[in-house]
């Protein structure tokens, strides 16, 4: 009796990008590089796992993010309890604040990586999911918010996409939300009995995320709530007006959105959300905005702080919109032969092919002309190389162009002495 192995497979919301789609994630990544770089910003690496505390008091113990989507765990060889990472900003704080990185100046700093949340999958929203992370640590004013928000501006024309708009709302001070939190409580009191369950139970402890309910019997309530905009004061709205007033300077359009109140705790004043219709229920592809408070929370010495996030499953699902993938070949150079002297040969030919900085496969193992090719076409390398018995006889390889690599396409086979094949190959594929 055979006994079938039954099959492993991923985790519901876990998703493998395999060859073909991990190019496209490694083409982004690199380009993403490249304009942060643009903006001085620096890269930096935090732990994936971080005690659980450092979340509950950086995010909100009152937020759907710590109260039902966090990976968290106890560590069963020393009880501690563990998360793992749902963002990067609290983890990047604890980070700069345990190596004195804002000692003697702001930092401009960036992380990119997977991040964990237990919520239910669908297109766009997955339980691991990857985030570019941006954050500018120890700076104050709107001009930095501003340069955020175009720098993000930057990448949507860098990548070709457009249909991504910009919304803003400016959170205010502590005292403000207090003022407007106590207006809106009573508010919400006075409509107690069309709360549904989470209104009922967070109508005390996180009255504003009331209103970000998706219940349809409650949007009236909601849109007749008072605003926190017109709880700010002056200091507040000059920060505000100061970044509209920048975003005007650079051409970038926004609407001013008061009923967004963003998913964490720790903002203040300025936030923002980039958001498309192309990406179904999921809109919202980068989202951020100032937390002048969290240092301090997080134990640090107090100081201001602006970031962002843009979710990378979704950036690259709206990039394939506007820009097609084309599928990158596997190699330059495929080296085909025939005979255990050829196939010897051919292992040091690659050696020297790849000192000039070629890509090669070497065919493995042995099979007759005709496979080797069919599978050298298969990794769209752009030439052939052949070694076989009589080549190596006459001190020379068979080298067939596959693909046009100049303009003209060349199919016949050209005999090229073993001297001169590594310069003539860099040449050709140059
Ligand atoms: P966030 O809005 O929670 O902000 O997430 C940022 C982005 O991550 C979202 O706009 C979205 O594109 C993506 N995202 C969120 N959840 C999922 C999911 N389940 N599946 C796929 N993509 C998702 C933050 O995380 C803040 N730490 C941003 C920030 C940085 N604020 C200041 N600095």
């Amino acid at each position: 009796m055979t006994q079938a192995f039954s099959k492993v497979t991923a985790i519901r919301g876990m998703n493998d990008a395999l060859p073909g789609a991990s190019a496209r994630w490694e083409q982004l990544e690199a380009l993403v590089r490249e304009w942060l770089r643009a903006y001085g910003y620096r890269n930096m690496r935090a732990p994936i796992l971080e005690h659980t505390r450092l979340f509950t008091r950086g995010i909100g113990e009152v937020t759907d993010i710590v109260e039902k989507e966090m990976y968290t765990f106890t560590d069963l060889l020393n009880g501690e309890s563990l998360t793992m990472r749902p963002e990067f900003t609290a983890g990047m704080v604890r980070a700069a604040i345990e190596h004195n990185l804002l000692y003697d100046r702001p930092q401009r700093v960036y992380a990119m990586g997977p991040v964990f949340r237990h919520e239910r999958p669908q297109r766009g929203r997955y339980r691991q999911f990857h985030q570019i992370d941006v954050e500018a640590l120890g700076l104050a004013g709107p001009d930095i918010d501003a340069e955020l928000i175009v720098m993000v501006a930057r990448l949507w024309k860098l990548l070709g996409i457009s249909d991504v708009k910009l919304e803003i709302n400016s959170l205010g001070q502590g005292e403000e939300r207090a003022a407007h939190r106590a207006a809106l409580i009573e508010h919400l009191e006075q409509h107690k009995d069309i709360l549904d369950e989470d209104g009922l139970r967070r109508m005390y402890t996180n009255p504003l995320r009331v209103l970000d309910t998706k219940n349809p019997a409650m949007q009236a309530m909601a849109d007749a709530a008072p605003k926190l905009f017109d709880f700010l004061g002056e200091t507040s709205r000059a920060h505000f007006e100061g970044v509209c007033a920048r975003l005007k300077d650079a051409g970038v359009p926004y609407r001013l959105n008061p009923r967004m109140v963003r998913g964490l705790d720790y903002y203040n004043l300025t936030v923002f959300e980039w958001v498309t219709d192309k990406l179904g229920a999921q809109a919202t592809v980068c989202g951020g905005g100032r937390y002048d408070g969290l240092i301090e929370l997080l134990g640090g010495k107090g100081a201001p702080a602006v970031g962002f996030a843009i979710g990378m499953e979704r950036l690259l699902d709206l990039w394939g919109q506007y820009q097609p993938e084309v599928a990158a070949p596997e190699c330059e150079v495929y080296i085909v032969h025939q005979g255990d002297e050829a196939q010897r040969r051919a292992a040091l030919l690659a050696e020297s092919l790849r000192d000039v900085g070629l890509a090669v496969i070497v065919h493995a193992g042995a099979a007759s002309f005709k496979s080797q090719f069919k599978r050298a076409d298969a990794s769209a390398a752009a030439i052939a190389v052949i070694l076989g018995g009589d080549e190596l006889a006459a001190g020379v390889a068979s080298v067939k162009m596959l693909r046009a690599v100049d303009q003209t396409p060349d199919t016949a086979q050209l005999s090229v002495p073993l001297d001169d094949l590594v310069a003539f190959l860099k040449d050709k594929v140059n």
